[in-house]
């Protein structure tokens, strides 16, 4: 076949031999342009049918050797087409998403690159505030050209833009990626997974969300979880808490002088000892928050939280290094 087609580039190519033979009819005597031009024609219309017959034979002889050396057994079981599957944190998030609106709950979404308003001073932290260093932040722009962008360093700026467009009541849900410049090591990457929660109305206390995350943490985890709430402080909230739960992954160990250990003696990684792991960030929502979204705060109540889905991943699945969820190794992948 490759041969057949070097002849073809030789007579009948755009330069081939006919192609320039062509070429020299105009230096003729004009009696003799029409007939050399007639028969060169001719010449042309011979080669290529004789190229055509010849390419078409030798596929055919191909055709029928393959299908000589090859067979199809019809009888034989089809082959399993292999599927993949979501990966583990869309996995937990999907999860996660399904517990929540059970408890009735919408899911709202916001944007990757945030401005600054939403991203710090609608939720109550001004340019000066010491509070903005709590979050190492990637900024794409600076303010001279229109407003500062940056990739947003938690889902809170969700709780601000879903304010300014809904009123109370409410209770949302707003799960994505957040970014933070630092470096990265077995539990802290440049990028992680939220899931901001905010539910305003007029009689929301503590305790409404002491039942909602314990329902949410049972819901992942199992009936057995406790759920425990230490003050902290977030410019947002008002009092602010830090969230934790009971360590799923040493329950099975026994108190020896207080620490829980395993059978082998070693202390639990996950927990350190403590039996409870910090998981998320919550508070009541602070005033200024919802002045900021355009609401009148008296007499509406609010709390909020922060989850980190990744930690949640890690504790569910036993997961000793964050950077595995983000290094695509399918042998880590495969194994959800
Ligand atoms: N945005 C916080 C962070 O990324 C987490 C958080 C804490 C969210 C308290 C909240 C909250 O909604 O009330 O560190």
């Amino acid at each position: 076949m490759k041969d057949l087609d070097a002849l073809y580039k030789k007579y009948l190519g755009r330069k081939g031999s006919l192609a320039l033979a062509l070429r020299t009819i105009g230096g003729l005597p004009k009696e003799e342009r029409a007939k050399r031009a007639r028969s060169l024609q001719d010449l042309k219309k011979e080669l290529e049918g004789l190229i055509k017959d010849k390419s078409d034979e030798l596929r055919r002889a191909n055709e029928g050797r393959a299908l000589k050396g090859e067979w199809i057994d019809t009888s034989a079981p089809g082959g399993k087409v292999r599927r993949g599957h979501l990966h583990p944190l869309s996995q937990i998030q999907q999860k996660v998403n399904e517990i929540f609106t059970s408890l009735g709950f919408e899911v709202a979404e916001g944007p990757e690159v945030e401005s600054e308003w939403y991203n710090f001073d609608a939720l109550n932290i001004p340019a000066t505030h010491p509070a903005r260093d709590m979050w190492d932040t990637f900024w794409l722009r600076q303010s001279q050209r229109g407003p500062a962008l940056l990739m947003r360093t938690h889902t809170s700026p969700v709780q601000a833009r879903y304010m300014e467009h809904h009123q109370p009541p409410f209770r949302i849900i707003a799960p994505g990626r957040v970014f933070r410049y630092e470096a990265s090591d077995a539990s802290h990457d440049i990028q992680f997974y939220q899931v901001e929660g905010l539910m305003v109305d007029k009689d929301i206390s503590v305790a409404s969300f002491k039942a909602v995350i314990s329902e949410f943490l049972k819901g992942l985890f199992g009936e057995k979880v406790k759920t425990r709430l230490r003050p902290s402080f977030f410019p947002f909230v008002e009092p602010g808490f830090e969230v934790d739960m009971s360590c799923i992954v040493c329950q099975a160990g026994s108190k020896d002088k207080g620490v829980p250990r395993f059978r082998s003696g070693q202390v639990c990684s996950v927990c350190h000892g403590t039996t409870w792991v910090e998981i998320m960030g919550a508070g009541m929502a602070h005033p200024n928050v919802l002045k900021a979204a355009g609401y009148n705060p008296k007499g509406l109540q609010g709390f909020a939280f922060g989850i980190g889905i990744d930690r949640i991943a890690m504790m569910k699945y036993r997961v000793d290094d964050i950077r595995l969820f983000y290094g695509g190794d399918l042998r880590f992948l495969k194994q959800f």
